[in-house]
């Protein structure tokens, strides 16, 4: 990869929208992580993303290099460590392209005295100048928010791989099969579609198990009624892709029917949205007064959508973002605008990602509506929207679950949002 087109092309148009003068930049791969027991096992290793990004390489203990000094076919220059007999035998690696990592020193040496800014993994033994290296990773993480051509191919594989997931599962959604089995049957369509993994770790919740965010699935089989919320993305390459479906098990009530209804109007208005020079918190606001809207519709809230938004009463129902940008790894280069700080609005607090859009960004959209019993049994929230919330309706449903839909939308320069994950279908059931 280090050598191909697109990599030489990727790098001259990051040194470009860098700047840099006089720093020179290290990023390095990183290590394998030994598990705590001391045993020869490690995680598995997956090179930090600004290496991988710039040398497209998983290469453990390896480097890249960037001296805006040298002349432009000189300038970004690979390190690798020299493949021991142990790694060809143990793991068949072969040697990488690149200079021996001995000789890093050296070069380092020549370019004494001027700012290092260290990314990626930083390399033992160096002192970067630590105001230098934050200011050259936001720089680097702004850079790479807009997908190229080969970062969109990468990422349509994957959504290709994860609906052949969801396609796999979706006959077996029924009353007595466990969640277990649906990891077990979407994880192994995914791998068969040509997903080198998953993207994240697959969540399957039924019934009260689908308003716990991030739930592992269990043994526990699904029952007639249930809500069964899927969220689950295959990965190709490192790219992923983030996917939630929310399905009805069986007879649906027509409470968990409006549930649904709701969230899935929300996620396709605020799909729509998505344009250039959109700022993500205002996409996130008008979603948010889109759920109320739903919810005051159903009886469970009281009062002018709008206002409840302005007091945070969302929050109870919807304690999350909107999205994150996804691609090169699930949260890929999510956080805020160049300069700006994390909200500190009780409205906004659960936003890590607020940015104005632009074209070629690849968003998460994921509004939810869930009935997560330690908030809404919370005294002190109970107290403070009193007024706001129908309590004696909610005790009825405080285990009913939640529901969210999910997915990963590109920002396009005319036109509207193009859905990667449009092929999934969406349906309560
Ligand atoms: N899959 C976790 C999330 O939606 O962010
Ligand atoms: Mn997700
Ligand atoms: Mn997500």
């Amino acid at each position: 990869m280090l050598e191909t087109p697109v990599f030489i092309e990727r790098r001259a148009r990051i040194a470009a929208r860098l700047g840099l003068d006089s720093e020179v930049l290290l990023v390095g791969a990183g290590h394998p992580v030994p598990l705590p027991e001391n045993s020869d096992q490690t995680y598995p290793f997956l090179a930090h993303v600004e290496y991988h990004y710039l040398a497209g390489l998983e290469c453990p203990g390896a480097l890249i290099a960037y001296d805006p000094q040298e002349p432009p076919a000189h300038r970004w220059v690979s390190f690798v460590p020299t493949v021991t007999e142990d790694e060809r035998v143990w793991e068949g690696r072969t040697q990488p392209p690149g200079r021996p990592l001995e000789t890093l020193d050296a070069w380092l040496t020549r370019r004494r005295g001027r700012p290092l800014a260290a990314l990626g993994e930083p390399p033992r033994g160096f002192a970067p100048d630590l105001a230098t290296t934050a200011r050259v990773r936001d720089l680097l993480k702004h850079a790479r928010r807009e997908k190229d051509a080969h970062e969109l191919a990468l990422l349509r594989r994957a959504a290709a791989a994860t609906a052949a997931g969801y396609e796999a599962v979706a006959p077996l959604v029924r009353p007595g099969v466990s969640e277990r089995t649906l990891q077990i049957e979407l994880e192994a369509a995914f791998l068969r579609a040509g997903a080198s993994g998953t993207g994240y770790s697959t969540i399957v919740g039924a019934g009260s198990n689908a308003a716990v965010l991030h739930f592992a699935p269990t043994a526990r089989v699904l029952q007639d009624g249930d809500f069964l919320l899927v969220d689950a993305g295959a990965a190709v390459d490192r790219y992923v892709c983030d996917v939630t479906r929310t399905h009805i098990v069986g007879t649906s009530s027509p409470f968990r029917r409006d549930l649904h209804a709701v969230v899935l109007a929300a996620e396709e208005r605020a799909i729509a949205r998505c344009l250039p020079g959109a700022e993500w918190r205002d996409i996130h606001l008008a979603a948010a007064v889109d759920l109320v809207e739903g919810l005051v519709a159903m009886g469970v809230m009281r009062g002018r959508p709008e206002d409840l938004v302005a007091r945070a009463a969302h929050t109870l129902f919807f304690p999350h973002g909107l999205g994150h940008m996804v691609g090169l790894g699930v949260r890929d280069a999510s956080g805020t605008a160049p300069g700006r700080a994390r909200s500190t609005d009780p409205a906004l607090r659960n936003l890590r990602t607020d940015m104005p859009l632009a074209p070629g960004y690849v968003m998460t959209v994921e509004p939810g509506l869930y009935f997560i019993p330690p908030l809404l049994q919370d005294p002190a929230r109970r107290d403070r929207f009193h007024d706001a919330v129908d309590w004696d309706l909610v005790d009825r449903h405080l285990h009913v679950g939640g529901v969210r839909i999910e997915d990963n939308i590109v920002v396009r320069e005319d036109g509207p949002p193009e859905n990667l994950t449009a092929a999934i279908p969406k349906q309560a059931s």
